[in-house]
């Protein structure tokens, strides 16, 4: 006979709801529909529909693996040689009082500047882009920051509202965050031009706000050097300055986890106090971050003949995704002829800020088992030319006049 059930702790315990990104992998990961499409996560797909293995990495991984590699602990913030990379990566070679963490992924880089912020500033709010990446708010909110959004998308024009934009960052006290995106913004693909980033540098300057830079695709907008204009602006110009930034995307990495979080400070003895309070965080969280992909990435960056391998395949991958725009573009246009969907060229990045509703998004996915977030964000990268087409029809069914 069972024991009477006692009332206990976790009883009361209420569901969480889904992640609205990587719940819809767990909903596509379930589905049996052999046509299924996979629209939701921000993950780069090649022509056959598989996550590509770099040839840069594949290298670097088999040397690594023929050495026999040990499993010892890194020290807390990381391997030095991938900081140094990462450094050198984002910011150029023109660095000065900038200290690295390795982290886990941009959202370990995100999460162990929060956490840091919320020790040393612990009454500011945060403002986040209206839309932003879903993760932004609830990694802020956990963080135990209030977070609220500024304008920053035009639905009618598929554009900036910078004006909106602009606005409301001149109405913010001084030492509030502000989350913005370096490149390929997510979830729209609409990004700032170099003199709209010249223009938020100084209205954050003069405002004395905190800058937190979202750099996780770096080279899929214009090229590594390009993409990486805001964050040396903002490096060279002021300090505090956040940087995560990840190379889930643009080594194809993902599960390795493997991004970091730089902070700009004012000199060199004010680097090293941040740099052990940014250590004792991670040590407090997770102790030190895992091998593996680090020394992947740094073996690569610094490595010419692999670095330039690396160049050519990322630019490939960035070729892919506009060529998977185009087609998407042009085939729904066949399909419906009076539909505009060109603005879907001028975005960048992985992602295609689609326009489609809520409604619409449920019925790709019920009717057509093509999943995309609710938002109507879709992931281009998960494109190939097999099943373009099957989802430009299925959009085409979707947004035609019931
Ligand atoms: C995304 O936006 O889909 C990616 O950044 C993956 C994630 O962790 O959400």
């Amino acid at each position: 006979m069972n024991a009477p059930h006692s009332p206990s702790l976790l009883d009361g315990v209420p569901m969480a709801p889904s992640d609205p990104i990587l719940g819809v992998t767990e909903a596509f990961v379930a589905d049996a529909n052999p046509r299924k499409v996979n629209l939701g996560v921000g993950v780069y797909y090649d022509d056959q529909g598989r996550i590509p293995l770099l040839e840069c990495v594949r290298h670097a991984e088999s040397e690594r693996l023929k050495s026999s590699p040990h499993r010892g602990y890194l020290p807390i913030d990381g391997l030095a040689a991938y900081d140094r990379a990462v450094q050198e990566l984002v910011f150029g070679s023109q660095q000065k009082n900038i200290v690295t963490v390795q982290a886990l992924g941009g959202t370990g880089g995100l999460k162990i500047g929060a956490d840091f912020l919320k020790r040393i500033q612990p009454g500011a709010a945060v403002w986040i882009s209206e839309p932003s990446w879903e993760n932004h708010r609830q990694l802020f909110e956990a963080a135990g920051f209030a977070v609220n959004a500024y304008p920053y998308y035009n639905a009618s024009t598929h554009g900036l509202d910078f004006a909106g934009m602009q606005r409301a960052l001149e109405s913010l006290a001084a030492g509030t965050i502000v989350v913005l995106h370096a490149c390929c913004h997510n979830p729209t693909g609409v990004d700032l031009g170099k003199e709209q980033w010249d223009t938020i540098l100084e209205l954050v300057r003069s405002r004395r706000l905190i800058p937190f830079l979202d750099l996780a695709y770096q080279g899929f907008a214009e090229g590594l050097e390009a993409d990486a204009y805001a964050a040396r602006l903002f490096a060279e110009a002021m300090s505090p300055v956040f940087v995560s930034s990840s190379f889930s995307k643009s080594f194809s990495l993902y599960g390795e986890r493997v991004g970091a979080l730089s902070v700009v400070a004012a000199s060199a003895e004010e680097a090293v106090r941040v740099l052990s309070n940014l250590k004792r965080v991670v040590r407090t969280t997770y102790s030190n971050p895992p091998t593996h992909g680090s020394e992947i990435v740094a073996t690569v960056l610094n490595n010419p003949q692999l670095r330039a391998l690396w160049d050519r395949e990322l630019a490939a991958m960035c070729e892919r995704i506009k060529a998977m725009r185009k087609r998407l573009v042009d085939s729904i246009q066949s399909r419906v002829p009076g539909a505009d969907f060109g603005f879907v060229l001028r975005q960048r990045g992985m992602f295609s800020y689609s326009g489609l509703s809520r409604e619409q998004v449920r019925r790709l996915r019920e009717e057509h088992s093509i999943y995309a977030i609710d938002t109507g964000r879709i992931c281009v990268a998960a494109l190939n030319s097999k099943n373009v087409d099957y989802v430009a029809d299925a959009i085409a069914k979707v947004i035609a006049p019931l």
